[in-house]
């Protein structure tokens, strides 16, 4: 966004504010369509922001939601069913039944542990539908499931009339800039998918791969995606699996969209250093790979446009923190700055992937725990009862 734009967004707005520009939404998805290869499908990592979704879900292919919360905002938002990736390593046995004896069926849904298998199984049996499923093979974390129970899956179910077992799910993290790290993780899907058809006759006809790709976040970040994004191509083209490839995207896609406002609302020098506060905090702004506040993203500064600009003042370096009472609270260190002032308004670039979900409450949309007061005669007071977030991450109008 530039700063044209923030200024007179600000006449109408005031700050702390998320602002999501949708055209570069479609710039960034249209850009990622060229630069990877055509047969490629894209699946949205809903996570990632919730407050786009209505504009992405007509550029992508597949959404992938991770909890109750994600599937009722989409749910609300009237999305398509056909497009959803049913994902998550907790997913409730009880809507898993529901959704399955609904009359509209869920795109996929991915199989994390041998009782989400169970589960779904028992689901589709019971109500004589067969259900379109990932299985998801762990990148050696709580996610997913060994080759060994995916073998055993495969073995017992692959001719199940219950179950199409579209092929392979698999996400090892984020912010990947390693083309050779993709590299050896595609070689390694790919000997498991042959080896499934070797022993068991089984072909995979879908690949579902979350590549992590990286954003620039910081100055000075040397990364040129343009030659990361040919190169990985490349590799695409080089496979031998000839199924669907579907690449998993949260940050990639959303992260260029988005800027976060702040203003200063105080500036103070204290031990030699000089500190501004802003009306914002670490709580709503995230920026993966920043370490202890030192590294310095791109930012501009939105001054008050009838203050005269003394272009004699000379840079100097500040401490921006929030408003939380945390000394955790620092947004940015020694990020040298002209004259910077009270009222003045800090835009944060490269803010559209896991700022306003991020806050660890709000993330993935989940419910706040119920809060109880446990009184002397051994009475139970709810002072809060549960509480869905959901509403919070899903669009109004
Ligand atoms: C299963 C899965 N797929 C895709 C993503 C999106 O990752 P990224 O934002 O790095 O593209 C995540 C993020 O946590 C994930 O858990």
């Amino acid at each position: 966004m530039n700063v044209m734009a923030a200024q007179m967004l600000l006449q109408q707005k005031s700050t702390p504010l998320y602002v999501y520009d949708l055209p570069e939404l479609r710039r960034r998805i249209q850009y990622l369509r060229e630069s990877l290869p055509a047969h490629v499908k894209l699946c949205y990592a809903v996570k990632a922001n919730t407050f786009i979704l209505e504009e992405v879900v007509r550029l992508v292919d597949r959404l992938e939601i991770c909890s109750p919360g994600e599937l009722a905002i989409c749910q609300r938002l009237q999305l398509p069913y056909e497009k959803f990736v049913l994902s998550g390593v907790y997913k409730e046995p009880g809507q898993i039944r529901q959704l399955i004896a609904e009359e509209t069926p869920i795109g996929i849904y991915t199989v994390e542990s041998v009782s989400q298998f169970d589960t779904l199984y028992r689901a589709a049996a019971e109500n004589q539908k067969q259900i379109s499923v990932l299985l998801r093979l762990t990148s050696g974390n709580q996610f997913g499931f060994d080759e060994s129970e995916i073998e055993r899956i495969i073995r017992d179910y692959a001719g199940s009339s219950f179950l199409d077992i579209r092929g392979i799910q698999y996400f090892s993290g984020t912010q990947k800039t390693s083309v050779k790290r993709l590299k050896r993780e595609l070689e390694t899907l790919e000997q498991f998918i042959e080896s499934l058809e070797e022993r068991f006759g089984y072909q995979a006809k879908e690949l579902e791969f979350g590549p992590g790709f990286p954003v620039s976040y910081f100055q000075g970040d040397s990364f040129d995606e343009a030659v990361f994004l040919r190169e990985f191509s490349g590799l695409l083209h080089e496979l031998k699996f000839k199924g669907t490839i579907a690449l998993e995207l949260g940050r990639s896609i959303a992260a260029s969209c988005g800027s976060y406002l702040t203003q200063v609302v105080d500036a103070k020098h204290n031990h030699a250093e000089n500190y501004a506060i802003v009306d914002g905090g670490i709580h709503q702004l995230a920026y993966y790979g920043q370490f202890m506040a030192m590294k310095h993203p791109y930012i501009q500064v939105l001054s008050d446009q009838n203050r005269d600009s003394d272009v004699q003042a000379s840079e100097e370096e500040w401490n921006i923190c929030g408003s939380l009472c945390t000394v955790n609270d620092i947004l940015v260190k020694k990020l040298p700055l002209r004259n910077l002032q009270i009222g003045d308004v800090l835009l944060f670039q490269n803010t559209g992937a896991y700022c306003a979900t991020e806050g660890i409450s709000l993330f993935l949309s989940r419910d706040l725990p119920e809060v109880v007061l446990l009184q002397d005669d051994g009475q139970i007071v709810t002072v809060r009862p549960h509480t869905q977030t959901n509403p919070f991450n899903c669009p109004q109008k």
